[in-house]
């Protein structure tokens, strides 16, 4: 039976040393849906993705995935449980073939070949550009493969942290149709963007986190863009392009 919710998140409080970032969250992410985190720079958006995907433990509160709580799971067995993080900054290797790269990413369980095809698919500039240094890469270019991996399996949920960053309009254009191509599954996204309106006219749900708070959670039909550009983001380029 496929869980009502992808990603439950209950009372979670997570942070560095002794300084908390994230205080109580609870937020659901439903099966199939996309979810837009939006707030404030420092608002712990990518601290939050961070104690999703296990790169850290959270001192309270748990993380379920599909139904399984996976809060004390490390990374990998998240992965194997269906977790996929697209990390802000282009986590690539810049001195390796882009096929090199995309043969590093493959999940294990996923046949590298089929892997690799499904990343073409979704990106076919990367295919033409196998074996060119991924250093060499159009930023664009770079950050297609970047997400490459959330197009190689069957995830459950997939977060994406500010991939259309320091990108060209029409760049952001090609990387949200590949991300509207893998919705639509029963794939649940959880997107951290800096261009709201972008955002907002793809996600069903919308989190806003202002110091580690949610300050709203529901529909994305219940956030006023233009309030939410002025108050999170004051004179900011947010909803831009
Ligand atoms: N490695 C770290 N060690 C200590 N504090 C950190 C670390 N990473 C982030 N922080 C702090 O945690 C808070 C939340 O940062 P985080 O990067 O999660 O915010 P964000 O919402 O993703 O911001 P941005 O929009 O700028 O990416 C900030 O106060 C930040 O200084
Ligand atoms: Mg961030």
């Amino acid at each position: 039976m496929t869980a009502v919710n992808a990603l439950e998140l209950r009372d979670l409080r997570a942070g560095y040393d002794k300084a908390t970032v994230l205080w109580d969250l609870t937020l659901d992410v439903p099966t199939g849906s996309i979810a837009a985190l939006l707030g404030p720079n420092g608002a712990g958006k990518t601290t939050l993705m961070r104690t999703i995907a296990g790169l850290l433990r959270p001192s309270a509160g748990s993380v379920t995935l599909a139904g399984t709580d996976v809060t004390r799971a490390s990374p990998h067995k998240r992965a194997q449980h269906g977790l996929c993080m697209v990390p802000e900054g282009r986590g690539i290797f810049r001195n390796l073939s882009v096929q090199e790269n995309l043969r590093i990413q493959a999940p294990p369980w996923v046949p590298e070949a089929d892997a690799v095809e499904k990343a073409i698919k979704a990106f076919p500039v990367l295919g033409r550009r196998g074996r060119q240094a991924a250093g060499s890469l159009s930023g664009g270019e770079q950050q297609m493969l970047a997400m490459a991996r959330a197009f190689m399996a069957d995830w459950k949920v997939v977060l994406l942290d500010e991939v259309s960053i320091g990108l060209a309009p029409r760049i952001v254009d090609e990387i949200y149709d590949a991300v509207r191509g893998l919705a639509g599954s029963d794939v649940a996204l959880l997107i951290v963007e800096q261009y709201v309106g972008r955002v907002l006219g793809l996600a069903d749900v919308v989190f806003l986190l202002d110091h580690g708070a949610a300050t709203y959670s529901g529909p994305a039909s219940g956030v006023d863009e233009e309030r939410l550009t002025a108050g999170y983001f004051g004179e900011s380029p947010a909803g831009v392009p």
